[in-house]
């Protein structure tokens, strides 16, 4: 099965310029075979925002909003799975870090997660995750969804692998220069293939690391993107690899776990 992120640069506020520019680099990873297609948090509405009121103004309801109607569509057209980060406001105007997750016809809008660890100035604006860790059965393979920050939490990925994911999908706006290094790592420790999205380019003085990583559950790193270009990355996850958490005949790194030592 096919992966792929989208590294792009969201234009701060501009929903409509984000979603056409999304289009383009959605058909370009479709043709090149993907079956599952990652875009970076908030990709829609950009990330540095100055106040809780801009937040407001271009989030949306998931699924009843314009971006979700979007992905929806996209899906359908290229016969993909997408997981995209986007602005959410709930029924009640409380505004979450959301992602959205959708599938072909057949499939169509099939959940969303809402990040759990949020990140410095994100505390300011929007209300912390309170869906928990989810996995979504695309048939060929379990999808688990973490957003950026979350990374620095060993628990949200082994919460996800523990629940059967075979891959993260981990839409990222990463400022700090450290995933890129320890994503593979997280893959090994779980045998999972990671695919993180992230985004290139500057707001308000805030740069974006780029180096979007694609890892195996042997911490191979199969396609890492640059600092500064938008670009697709399209690579081929053995799913195999990721169903055996055998790492020789006497080791199953889930079944040798001794939670009764570990600290809550
Ligand atoms: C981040 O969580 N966007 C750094």
């Amino acid at each position: 099965m096919k992966v792929a992120y989208i590294q792009m640069k969201p234009k701060l506020l501009e929903v409509h310029k984000n979603l056409s520019r999304a289009e383009k680099f959605i058909q370009e990873a479709a043709e090149k075979g993907a079956k599952l297609i990652v875009l970076p948090e908030l990709f829609d509405t950009g990330y540095n925002f100055k106040s809780r009121d801009e937040v407001d103004s271009v989030a949306m309801q998931i699924p009843d909003g314009e971006t979700t109607e979007f992905l929806v569509e996209q899906a359908r057209e290229h016969e993909v799975f997408i997981v995209a980060g986007t602005a959410e406001k709930d029924e009640k105007g409380k505004l979450y870090n959301s992602a959205v997750v959708v599938g072909p016809i057949g499939w169509g809008y099939m959940g969303k997660y809402r990040k759990i660890h949020l990140f410095y100035r994100e505390k300011l604006f929007f209300e912390p995750g309170n869906l928990g860790f989810h996995v979504f059965n695309i048939g060929i393979a379990k999808v688990g969804v973490m957003i950026c920050f979350d990374w620095f939490f060993p628990e949200a990925m082994r919460t996800l692998a523990l629940k059967g994911a075979h891959i993260i999908a981990h839409p990222s706006n990463l400022v700090m220069p450290y995933a890129p290094r320890a994503m593979p790592i997280r893959a090994l420790e779980n045998r999972v293939y990671t695919v993180t999205a992230n985004r290139v380019g500057e707001e308000r003085g805030l740069r974006f690391i780029g180096k979007s990583t694609i890892a195996s559950p042997k911490a191979e790193v199969l396609a890492v993107g640059s600092e500064d270009r938008e670009e697709v990355a399209v690579v081929e996850a053995n799913l195999q690899l990721a169903r055996n958490k055998k790492i020789n005949e006497l080791n199953d790194i889930f079944k040798d776990r001794r939670p009764e030592y570990y600290a809550l």
